[in-house]
């Protein structure tokens, strides 16, 4: 069974969805850079090992990364799931764990990059909008994509609204991803584009607003 390590930075929302899902792997660690995540409580309450890592303690970027990836590869993760981990990693780090790390992004990428990504999709008035699991390449926000979700942008939508309804979609896809990733179906083709060995169902059009045909 794959072994995975989950890094968080507050809340914690995917993490749990992740922790309360069955997904076919063992969870070793969840770990922090915030000593405060609200997350870590949850985590330590399922029996799962934590750490806290605070950024603040190390001189720059480069010696902060540095100390993460000795405490990730303690764990010995086959994959390194960033779940609301609010860090901008060092290229160095993102290639020690090239085709291993994970990460999701509050937009349907390459849309919104960055963030405030709900802000921004409805100051453009966008109808779709959504969310992506992706592996991380240095490139921030940009690596090859697993799964994505979409959701309607509603004529009264308002950010906090606009966000719980993507979060929603986040918590299913994450799950959904770190299962077909732990089981072998999902992988990273030679051309950098993500493979799906075992597709159930075709994708479905997602037409916003729905108007008389
Ligand atoms: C989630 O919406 C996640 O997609 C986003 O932060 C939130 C964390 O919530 N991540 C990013 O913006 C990374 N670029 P959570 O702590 O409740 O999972």
């Amino acid at each position: 069974m794959k072994n995975i390590v989950i890094l968080i930075s507050g809340r914690g929302s995917n993490m749990k969805a992740l922790l309360s899902a069955e997904l076919g792997c063992n969870i070793k660690a969840v770990i922090s850079n915030k000593s405060d995540a609200s997350g870590l409580a949850f985590a330590r309450a399922q029996g799962i090992p934590t750490a806290i890592l605070a950024h603040r303690d190390y001189p720059d970027r480069e010696s902060f990364d540095a100390a993460l990836s000795r405490l990730i590869d303690g764990y010995e993760p086959d994959f390194v799931i960033l779940a609301g981990f609010m860090r901008i990693l060092t290229a160095d780090f993102v290639m020690h764990y090239a085709g291993r790390l994970i990460n999701i992004h509050p937009s349907l990428l390459p849309a919104y990059t960055g963030l405030h990504t709900h802000a921004r999709a409805l100051a453009d008035g966008v109808k779709i909008h959504g969310c992506t699991v992706h592996f991380v390449t240095p490139d921030l926000d940009h690596g090859p994509i697993i799964i994505q979700a979409a959701v309607a942008v509603l004529q009264n939508d308002t950010e906090a609204l606009l966000a719980e309804r993507v979060l929603q979609e986040e918590h299913r896809i994450y799950a959904q991803a770190i299962r077909g990733l732990c089981a072998g179906t999902i992988t990273l083709g030679d051309e950098g584009k993500v493979i799906n060995h075992n597709l159930p169902l075709p994708g479905q059009a997602l037409i916003s607003p729905s108007l008389p045909a």
